[in-house]
């Protein structure tokens, strides 16, 4: 037999928040008896009108004999018009992180440097590292506030020089969130746009959109900026996979040579249109708003607790908790999934994500009666 890729072997295994079915299985827990808290999506779920055009598609055999459309046109055409870029600018993928690893096919090369904001999402660096890339990570100097300043990070890409920057906007897991004026500051690091931008916006509208402002015509930045963006976590989707990316036609075309075909499926597409629709966006818009209300309630619940509260722009927030690994067992055996931030090189943090009301005071008196006990 061949060997494999050396980085297969050397580059450790992902570690992600949501539902692990075989700890579960372990644990003698059933799916459903599990509160989420350890995914950022919105709970109140996607608007019935999704439900309805994939029940709808699901009738005609077709959807399922054939294969999709690889092209994504009317899922494009829906992106299109919702986010107002024109169509060639879109890349459809099954899921953000599916764009995420086929950037980093697309861009690491033997010598290639990558920079990324940490501590965030971890598939940039697995990405990047599965394809041999030389990364490079910008942390925070101040352990205790955990955002990055921008001089820091001006600082650190004069001195990596790297060929691509990776930067979550709002961060996950710290909630830090750059404006449009922060971004255009740091952009001034690179003013020859020899830097690919990565900025992953997949927990935008989770942000109050008065903080956001205008942030539009961010994508307009040039043809050495990618934007990612989720249908999972806004709409709440996340078992159908489905992301795009915005960016100038030259990369997206760059891009999908690189793409596997048929690589979003028929039933996704559907959906992904129907939730572009007006209702469904109005849904989007108005659940979120209550979530946010529900999130800083649920902050000052903690708080009130003695648990230290990470300051945050959305929906989830970062604790500071001892020996996280059991704070977070204890809490899934009462049927609560909180996330364990060690590898996000956050040990002693847990993070949570808002839920509605009823969820919320359920963990949040799980909590207070667990720090009773110790
Ligand atoms: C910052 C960030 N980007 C992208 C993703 C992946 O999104 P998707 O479900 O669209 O693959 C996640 C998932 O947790 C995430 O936290």
């Amino acid at each position: 037999m061949p060997s494999p890729r050396s980085t297969v072997i050397t580059v450790p295994p992902p570690i992600h928040g949501a539902r692990d079915y075989t700890e579960l299985q372990r644990l003698g827990l059933a799916p459903d008896d599990v509160i989420d808290f350890s995914t950022n999506s919105n709970p109140y779920g996607p608007h019935p009108a999704i439900f309805q055009a994939m029940g709808e598609a699901l009738a005609d055999p077709a959807l399922v004999r054939r294969y999709p459309d690889r092209d994504c046109l009317a899922l494009r055409a829906a992106i299109a018009v919702a986010d107002k870029v024109p169509q060639e600018n879109i890349l459809p993928g099954n899921g953000a992180t599916e764009l995420i690893h086929l950037i980093a096919l697309t861009f690491v090369k033997p010598d290639s440097r990558h920079l990324i904001l940490s501590p965030t999402f971890g598939e940039y660096s697995r990405a990047l590292h599965l394809m041999g890339g030389k990364v490079y990570e910008c942390r925070p100097e101040t352990h205790h506030l955990l955002h990055l300043d921008l001089e820091t990070i001006t600082t650190t890409i004069h001195r990596v020089q790297p060929d691509t920057i990776w930067l979550c906007n709002p961060n996950n897991p710290t909630g830090q969130y750059w404006s449009k004026a922060e971004l255009a500051q740091l952009r001034a690091a690179d003013p020859d746009a020899r830097i690919l931008w990565i900025i992953d916006e997949a927990y935008r509208h989770f942000v109050d959109p008065g903080a956001r402002g205008n942030d539009e015509e961010q994508w307009t930045w040039g043809e050495n900026v990618i934007r990612l963006r989720s249908l999972t976590k806004d709409h709440s989707l996340a078992g159908l996979r489905l992301g795009y990316l915005l960016a100038a036609p030259k990369l997206v075309n760059l891009l999908k040579a690189a793409q596997p075909p048929w690589s979003v499926n028929s039933l996704a597409q559907m959906a992904g249109v129907a939730a572009l629709q007006t209702e469904s966006i109005t849904w989007r818009n108005f659940t979120l708003t209550q979530l946010r209300q529900h999130a800083l309630d649920l902050w000052v619940g903690l708080s009130q607790l003695g648990l230290p509260i990470h300051p945050t722009s959305t929906t989830f927030a970062l604790l500071k908790v001892k020996h996280a690994p059991e704070f977070r067992h204890h809490l899934l055996m009462r049927g609560l999934l909180v996330r364990d931030c060690a590898s996000f090189g956050l040990p002693g943090h847990i993070r949570v994500a808002a839920h509605r009301p009823a969820a919320n005071e359920r963990l949040r008196a799980t909590i207070a009666e667990l720090l009773a006990q110790n």
